[in-house]
């Protein structure tokens, strides 16, 4: 709580971002227990100093930079943070970042191939305009791919309650579901 207080009573001028990395670097010069661990992220090796109360998220988004994760409520309600652990979808607000070290996380930044080329999913989104503000995207888009790997052809109806843990708040529902259908339908002509 008291870095949570820190972070809210940033001063003026500083970013959320800048004092997230304060709270850090105190966490480090105070002596708290960090340990070095390395994470299976995006098929790469990657190394991080992590508390033993961090979560996969904040390791993800600032240890790692990989801030297409987003972080909406922090408390596993939206599904803005969803990335795949081992194929699965999981809130990374909500799962501890030393517990991971044995698995393989996937964020948004690993969907699209080596060469660029979106994932068939990501190209629904292009195909129907499936999103207002976006924030929620990749939420949705990894919470989508996942569910495809246990149900490639899901009705409209089936999809929705797959990925029903994902909130948007722009209440593009409609939209969402009707791109995240045809990245299925992508996903098939290519599988
Ligand atoms: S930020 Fe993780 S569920 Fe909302
Ligand atoms: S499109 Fe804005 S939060 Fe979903």
């Amino acid at each position: 709580m008291d870095d949570l207080k820190q972070i809210e009573d940033a001063p003026r001028g500083l970013s959320r971002r800048d004092a997230i990395k304060g709270v850090i670097a105190a966490g480090s010069a105070s002596g708290a227990a960090y340990l070095l661990v390395t994470l299976n992220v995006n098929g790469q090796q990657r190394r991080a100093d992590v508390m033993k109360q961090e979560t996969l998220a904040t390791t993800l988004r600032y240890k790692l930079g990989l801030t297409g994760t987003k972080l909406g409520c922090d408390r596993s309600e939206c599904g803005a943070c969803t990335v795949l652990i081992d194929d699965v979808p999981h809130y990374s607000c909500s799962v501890l970042t030393h517990t991971v070290r044995d698995k393989k996380v996937q964020t948004i930044e690993g969907l699209a191939s080596a060469s660029g080329k979106l994932h068939p999913v990501q190209q629904g989104v292009i195909d129907e305009q499936g999103f207002q503000c976006a924030f929620c995207m990749s939420g949705f888009l990894m919470a989508t791919v996942g569910y495809l790997k246990v149900n490639p052809n899901p009705s409209r109806a089936e999809l929705a309650h797959g990925i029903s843990g994902n909130l948007c708040r722009c209440q593009d529902y409609d939209k969402i579901l009707t791109a995240m259908m045809r990245g299925a339908e992508n996903l098939r002509k290519v599988s």
